[in-house]
């Protein structure tokens, strides 16, 4: 029986990608096939080579179009697209392509804080900025437009007083690396 084959898709560190990788390793029914990345300097190259997974990287104009991405990911008999800290908007020849089958993490409850721009820190900036007394992540599939996508899981975590967006960006960080992999797993499994 053929594994699931997941691509991955990021644009910046990567460490969920490596907390994906390291948790399918030597699954029985999933793997990691590829990390794809529009940012040629992205340490997720790094994790890549490190970590033995195979990596493309393309410019935001050969995304753009139906053209060597959608042909690569097709020779790597991908089933499920994995965001994790990807920052362009995905056309719609992908989402036609995946149907249901593109995963995002956004590191806030959607629909709050979120939409075009709000990514990293911008979003831990405004949910401190806000005084919200929850934060969070949200699991979600991927259409055409910024995190709008029907909700698959989400997390809270609290937002003290004494917290600085960069003190709630390692409470999100931990939700991330917690929920991300399993929720993947759970999704491509039962789909
Ligand atoms: C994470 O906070 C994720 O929620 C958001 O972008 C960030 C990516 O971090 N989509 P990393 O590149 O995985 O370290």
């Amino acid at each position: 029986m053929d594994k699931i084959r997941i691509a991955i898709f990021a644009s910046g560190s990567g460490s969920n990608a490596e907390n994906i990788v390291k948790y399918f390793e030597g699954h029985s029914q999933v793997q990691v096939a590829s990390i794809l990345t529009n940012n040629p300097n992205a340490y997720v190259l790094e994790r890549a080579a490190r970590l033995g997974v195979e990596s493309f990287v393309f410019t935001k104009e050969e995304f753009s179009k139906q053209g060597i991405v959608a042909t690569y990911l097709h020779a790597k008999r991908i089933d499920f697209i994995v965001l994790a800290g990807f920052l362009l908007l995905v056309p719609q020849y992908l989402v036609d392509t995946y149907p249901d089958r593109i995963i995002n993490i956004h590191p806030a409850l959607l629909p709050d804080f979120g939409g075009k721009g709000m990514y990293g820190s911008k979003v831990h900036k405004a949910v401190v900025a806000s005084g919200a007394k929850q934060s969070g992540i949200t699991i979600h599939l991927v259409n055409s437009e910024y995190d709008k996508g029907k909700i698959i899981f989400q997390a809270q975590c609290e937002v003290a007083a004494a917290d600085t967006p960069d003190t709630l960006a390692e409470k999100v960080h931990a939700l991330e690396y917690k929920y991300f992999p399993e929720q993947i797993e759970g999704y491509v499994l039962g789909k």
